[in-house]
This record gives structure tokens, C-alpha cells and sequence, in this order.
């Protein structure tokens, strides 16, 4: 019987000696986003000393509840709670400063400091108001989230336009505010007169503009110029966790273009974004979940309802149609009875609120894709995976499935006809409440044998419910085990 344990086991990396370097691990979604990272990295921060972010911006996003109250993070780190814990944003995220030290600010109120804790790469890359004005504008063919991550990237590659330096960094706000002030100002003003000044979005904009001093003064004790600040602190012995946003599939090279990110999100990228040299590597962790989720357009081969899903989802973003209205609309228990897997999809995605964090848009559903995965994880030697939102498979059993459908590869198949989706039927209810106990009987050793042999890499953890202790460590494929060359865990 596998051997379980209801949190992972701690290692004192912070107070190791101060002699040999440390290293750093990487943790990327494997899907199409919104797999749970926040909650792995919640569970494995005690064992880092800095966490930190390579790519993004607020695109991506996880709410956490405290005790005093529910605060919604989109640039800060994960680590956030964790006081131990150094933040460091690195120079491949594309930030926006507003939203940024809104950020600080709530957490301030809320008693938590980040001073002397959090360290931003002076070179991140600054979201602009014309950037996110161009992106709410064209967000309908990618379906992105409207916060000008894609323009922003494009100005930092453009790097000069109409003779305006357009690709601004967050140092540039430290070293002469008002040239940087100036030059977004006229980059916008060219735009709302080229669009014959009747853009609605002016005044929202001119106001940014405004704040924008204030705005620097919050920022600016984290603005960190040393471009070797992180080199530093893993030459000292500090071990780093990497937390990549969005996933590995909405890479804007490995991704399916045009419906990707702007960013690199593939693992590789977190030392250049994340400035440290790859040398430092030592794990490459991948989180998935068991209900997948997309958001936005694109390929979703395992999408429950297939393109009517897709145009279904599209069609409610636009209307503003989320959880409160499709829970006035619809009986899930009943969809989830339906023959029609479109039905199915809305079903799960009611019971297991698969909606987005910033934007409330329905996310399309899907079965759990091994196939994807295993090819995923084999492109990006991904060391171990944790699977998350495995008690929400319970749902398929009370539908005509009776049983959790899967897509799986058919390489790992020993018969000759080969299925593409395949209905797993040995897990039950029984499973899930023991697992969530601390034991794995032999039905749940069996679903995770599954998995792994489907996936090609070992389970380090299962989740069985929303709560921190229901994160199932899977003890002998813990990720951040002690290894000769550190003596720092
Ligand atoms: P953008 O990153 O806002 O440019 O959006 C590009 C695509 O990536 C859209 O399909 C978004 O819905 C998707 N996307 C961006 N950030 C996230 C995320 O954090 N989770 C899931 N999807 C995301």
C-alpha cells in the first residue's frame, strides 16, 4: 500500500549553512491553466526560501481566503503567506504597476508586509494604458483576458515606434518618471487620434496616467536593479521554487497559435525569465487536474460537447453569463443523467465551479486527457505531476458514463483495437473518503497505478478536496527530496 501523508513532509532549507549553493525547481501547469498551482505551491512553499514568478502577468491569478478575508492575487507570487518565504517577480513578467501595488496595498491593510520580502527585476516589462486598450479591443478572436499582456510583449520586442521608445520597463519609472509618463501619454494620444478621439475607454486611461506617480511610490522599495539579486541569494544556499503561470499548452511558441498567451509558460523559461542560470536546475514539477478546464478559444481535444461546448462557453463570455445565471438555468443533477456529453460538461462544470477567477466566464469542460499529458510531460521531462480535483471524478458515476472517461494514448494500450476514450471503473466513493482519511485502498493504488503508467511520470500527490489537508502527499515520489549535491534540504 502506498504510503500517504496529509501535508508534505518539511525540510529546513532556510536553515541550512550558509557554504554550498542551492538549486531551484520549477512548477508549471500542464494543461491549459487554472490546475490548482496556487494550492501546490501553498503546500511546498515551506520548503523554499524565495518564490518566484518568470512569466505573465495579471492574466493569471488565484483567489486565497484568510483570515481576514478573501483576497484575489494576480502578480504577487504564491508564496505570499508564507512569511519565511523571499518573492522575487522576474524580469520575463509583463506587469501591471496599478494592479500591482493595489495589490501590496490590500495585503498592507491586511497586516501582512512585504518589505524586504519582495524583490521585482527592474526589467519587467511595463503594461501600458494603450496596451490594454489595444487588448480589450481585439480580445475576441483568442478570447484573451483583456489585461494588454500580448501588446505589452509586442512593445518590448517592437521596442521602438513612430519614434517612441515603446518597450517601457518598471526601472524606467525609478530612473525618470516623467520621460515615461510622457512617452506613454503620447503613444496613447496617438492612438485615441487615430481612432478620431471617440474611444470609450479615454478617460479610464488619462486617469491611469494621472496615478501613475502614486502608483510608483508604492513600488518603488521592491524595484530591485541588481540583475543578479537571485544569482546571489542561490550562490548563499537559498533554494528556489519557480511558480510559471497559465500552462505549458498556452506557450506562445509550443502552443496552439493563435490561441496561446503571449509569454513563454514552458518550464525551460523560468531561467530566462526568472534570471538564473539553468545550471541551478534540479526538478521540473507539473500540476494537472482530473476535470479539465479551458479558457478562451483554441484546441481541447477531450472538451466534453466538443465545438458546441466551445461555442457555447464563447457565446456566454460575451454575455456575461456565469455561474449565478447557469445555476438559474440549469438542474445539473439532471444534465449530468444526459446521454448528450455537452450536458455532461455543463454538468461538472456547475458541481465543480469551473469558472474564471478574474473574469466569472464559464470554462469549457473535459475529461481528464492522459494522452496529452503523456506527451507533455515527456516534451518537457517533467519529474512528477500532482493531480488535483481527483474527488470531483465521483461525478461521472451518477452519469451515463458510470464509470471516469478518459482519453488515453494508444501506445500504452496492449490490445489491438485501440480506443481513444476509455471509461475507467475502478474507483468509487468508498476510495475517495478513506483517501481523504490518509489511506489509499486498493481501488485508489489502482486509479493512480492507471494514471502514472498512462502519463509516463510518478504522482506526487492527489487532490481530494478544496482544503489544505485534503492535498494527498504520495510520500516516495516527494519532488524535493534530499539529494547529495545540496545539503540545504
Ligand atoms: P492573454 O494571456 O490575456 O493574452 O490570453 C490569451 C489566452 O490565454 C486566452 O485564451 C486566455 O483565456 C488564456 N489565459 C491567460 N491567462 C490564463 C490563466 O491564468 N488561466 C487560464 N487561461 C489563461
Amino acid at each position: 500500500m502506498t504510503s500517504v501523508s496529509s501535508s508534505p513532509s518539511l525540510h529546513t532549507s532556510h536553515l541550512a549553512s550558509q557554504s554550498a549553493e542551492g538549486f531551484a525547481d520549477v512548477l508549471v501547469g500542464l494543461q491549459y491553466g487554472d490546475e490548482g498551482k496556487a494550492k501546490i505551491i501553498d503546500a511546498l512553499a515551506p520548503r523554499y526560501d524565495v518564490i518566484a514568478r518568470f512569466n505573465g502577468g495579471a492574466n493569471a491569478g488565484h483567489t486565497i481566503d484568510t483570515p481576514s478575508g478573501r483576497i484575489a492575487l494576480k502578480q504577487l507570487p504564491s508564496g505570499v503567506f508564507h512569511p519565511h518565504a523571499t518573492l522575487y517577480i522576474g524580469s520575463g513578467c509583463a506587469l501591471n504597476p496599478w494592479k500591482l501595488a493595489n495589490e501590496i496595498e490590500r495585503l498592507r491593510e491586511m497586516g501582512i508586509s512585504l518589505e524586504g520580502r519582495l524583490h521585482i527585476s527592474a526589467r519587467a516589462a511595463l503594461v501600458q494604458p494603450h496596451h490594454i486598450a489595444m487588448d480589450r479591443r481585439g480580445s475576441g478572436t483568442i478570447g484573451t483576458t483583456g489585461n494588454g499582456i500580448g501588446p505589452c510583449y509586442a512593445d518590448r520586442a517592437m521596442r521602438v515606434r513612430n519614434d517612441t521608445r515603446v518597450n517601457l520597463m518598471l526601472g524606467d519609472l525609478l530612473k525618470n518618471e516623467a520621460d515615461t509618463i510622457t512617452s506613454m501619454r503620447d503613444v496613447l494620444t496617438r492612438m485615441i487620434n487615430a481612432e478620431g478621439g471617440t474611444s470609450p475607454w479615454i478617460a479610464e486611461m488619462s486617469d491611469m496616467l494621472l496615478g501613475l506617480p502614486k502608483v510608483t511610490q508604492t513600488l518603488r522599495g521592491y524595484i530591485e536593479p541588481d540583475r543578479g539579486w537571485l544569482t546571489d541569494r542561490v550562490k548563499d544556499g537559498a533554494n528556489v521554487l519557480f511558480e510559471g503561470a497559465q500552462s505549458v499548452l498556452l506557450d506562445v511558441v509550443d502552443g496552439s497559435q493563435p490561441y496561446v498567451t503571449s509569454s513563454h509558460t514552458v518550464p525551460a523559461y523560468a531561467y530566462v525569465g526568472g534570471d538564473l542560470s539553468p545550471k541551478y536546475h534540479r526538478r521540473t514539477i507539473g500540476v494537472a487536474k482530473a476535470i479539465m478546464s479551458r479558457v478562451g478559444r483554441g484546441p481541447f481535444p477531450s472538451e466534453l460537447g466538443g465545438e458546441r461546448s466551445a461555442q457555447y462557453c464563447h457565446g456566454a463570455s460575451q454575455s456575461h453569463v456565469g455561474a449565478a445565471e447557469e445555476q438559474v438555468r440549469y438542474s445539473p443533477d439532471e444534465l449530468l443523467r444526459s446521454n448528450d456529453p455537452f450536458d455532461v460538461g455543463t454538468a461538472l462544470r456547475m458541481l465543480t465551479g469551473e469558472y474564471g477567477t478574474g473574469t466569472g466566464r464559464p470554462r469549457r469542460i473535459g475529461m481528464l486527457d492522459l494522452a496529452q499529458l503523456r506527451e507533455v510531460i515527456k516534451a518537457h521531462a517533467v519529474d512528477c505531476v500532482y493531480l488535483n480535483k481527483v474527488d470531483c471524478l465521483t461525478h461521472y458515476f451518477h452519469s451515463a458514463y458510470q464509470g471516469v472517461p478518459m482519453r488515453v494514448h494508444p501506445d500504452v494500450l496492449s490490445s489491438e483495437v485501440m480506443p481513444d476514450v476509455m471509461i475507467y471503473p475502478g474507483l468509487n466513493e468508498r476510495s475517495l473518503t478513506l483517501g481523504r482519511e490518509g489511506t489509499l485502498d486498493a481501488a485508489m493504488h489502482g486509479f493512480v497505478d492507471f494514471v502514472e503508467r498512462h502519463i509516463g511520470a510518478p504522482l506526487a500527490g492527489i487532490g481530494l478536496g478544496p482544503e489544505r489537508a485534503s492535498l494527498i502527499s504520495l510520500a516516495e515520489h516527494d519532488p524535493a527530496p534530499a539529494v547529495s549535491a545540496s545539503p540545504h534540504v
